[in-house]
């Protein structure tokens, strides 16, 4: 049985904790925060580039939305945060982040291809560790409508240059193909007789969720399950025509781009929608039991499951929070988008120069902040020091009188009395040059 994460917490400690953001929780502070939107917006951009539009849906949805991609799964069956509303309405937090988007296109029925991406929490009620998480964010990306082995290639590569892009060189892709309904079911069958076999002494638990499904055996982690599942049937020796070819074209696809592939043919994901290509990025860089930074797969009947016409669909979620590990164990960095504080103003003056010059520094795209509260001077440049700007603007009496500003580098600590209308356009034009 799955511990019960919660006899890990005492009520009354958590009672008196109520102030701190829940178990398995975090929050995202600046300076943090940087990677965290250096990530997301590099994904932004580089989705855009595929043709791919944001989507945003619910962060609740009906619990039926979620009950069709996993009623054997944990996730769906143990792990989500559903509640009753106070209309009566069983409601269910976004434990992932395919079903709500199959929802909308069910709901909404755009064009096909439909390409989209989301950025979005997701809950699971989890036992938290490093990299595991009761609210975790996704970057993902869905398209609908299209079959062609090329959308699975586009979609994988979508994800795997994006690793790339953001400078991780120890994330590896490994793929395999789950077969369609056609060939799943000879599959299921070999693989229960198999376990039924073999297993028969690991106890009710086991015996139960192989007759349940017994593909949803083959991610379990268990230790005294590996060695059964080690000499299970492979999958891929049950694929029809079909599916092999289609994952035969996915993988031509993927070489012809130069995307390293393994196959894993014992990856079934964990929903019960995947069909035909699933692939997860792994990384050695987290630890082994969380080490996914990604996965995703093709879904081809989900969206007929929720009252659709048939529209194959393939995806994947990539959870941002490991993929902040990951960069901080390869030593990366992912860049805020947007200018750092370039100029500090240092008032000296009391009036509301200060002001009007923030406005019209930021106003022309410069980064530019202030001290508050009438400190003195040494300290305002104590603070411009640590705001990381290049230059402080200094407002002083004696200048002021002659309508200038003192401009100071930061770096050098050289000065310089620059005309207060010249003032803004001095900074825009060497701010870039003082950058170090
Ligand atoms: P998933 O494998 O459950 O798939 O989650 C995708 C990624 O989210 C994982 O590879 C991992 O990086 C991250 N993740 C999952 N659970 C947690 C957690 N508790 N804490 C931190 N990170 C986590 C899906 O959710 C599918 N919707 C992916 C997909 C999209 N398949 C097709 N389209």
């Amino acid at each position: 049985m799955t511990p019960d994460p919660e006899a890990e917490e005492p009520k009354d400690a958590a009672r008196a904790d109520v102030f701190r953001a829940p178990v398995g929780t975090h929050d995202v502070l600046p300076p943090e925060s940087d990677a965290w939107i250096g990530v997301v917006s590099a994904f932004a951009e580089r989705a855009a580039r595929f043709g791919y539009g944001l989507v945003t849906t619910p962060l609740f949805e009906h619990v039926e939305v979620f009950q069709r991609v996993g009623e054997h799964t944990d996730v769906i069956r143990k792990e989500m945060y559903d509640f009753t509303d106070k209309g009566g309405r069983h409601i269910a937090l976004r434990p992932e982040g395919t079903a709500p988007v199959v929802r909308a296109y069910v709901q909404h029925r755009p064009t096909p291809p439909w390409k989209v991406w989301y950025i979005a929490p997701n809950f699971r009620y989890e036992r938290p560790q490093k990299g595991r998480y009761r609210q975790h964010w996704q970057l993902g990306a869905e398209v609908l409508g299209v079959d062609d082995p090329a959308v699975d290639v586009e979609v994988i590569a979508l994800a795997h240059g994006f690793y790339r892009e953001l400078g991780l060189k120890r994330v590896q892709l490994v793929v395999n193909s789950m077969g369609d309904q056609n060939s799943r079911p000879a599959y299921s069958d070999a693989l229960r007789e198999h376990f039924l076999r073999e297993g028969g002494a690991l106890g009710d638990d086991f015996v139960a969720r192989t007759q349940a499904s017994p593909l949803r055996i083959l991610d379990s982690k268990r230790p005294d399950w590996q060695d059964v599942i080690e000499h299970a049937p492979q999958l891929f020796d049950y694929l029809n025509d079909e599916s092999r070819d289609h994952f035969e074209a996915v993988q031509r696809g993927l070489d012809a781009l130069g995307i390293e592939h393994e196959i894993a043919p014992r990856l079934v994901r964990g929903f019960d929608y995947y069909t035909r290509t699933t692939f997860e990025f792994v990384s050695d860089a987290l630890d082994a039991a969380q080490n996914a930074v990604g996965g995703g797969g093709r879904y081809d009947r989900l969206a007929e499951e929720m009252g659709g016409p048939p529209t194959p669909g393939i995806g994947f979620g990539m959870g941002v929070e490991r993929i902040l590990i990951a960069c901080e164990s390869e030593g990366v960095a992912p860049a805020r988008p947007g200018p750092g504080i370039d100029a500090f103003v240092v008032d000296d003056l009391g009036d509301t120069t200060a002001t009007v010059l923030l406005q019209e520094l930021r106003d022309s795209g410069v980064g530019a902040d202030r001290a508050y509260g009438g400190r003195s001077v040494k300290a305002q440049l104590k603070a411009a020091s640590r705001s990381g700007a290049a230059f402080a603007v200094l407002l002083f009496k004696a200048e002021a009188g002659r309508g200038a500003v003192v401009v100071r580098n930061l770096a050098t600590s050289e000065q310089l009395e620059v005309p207060r209308e010249q003032v803004v356009a001095w900074i825009v034009e060497h701010r870039g040059a003082t950058a170090s």
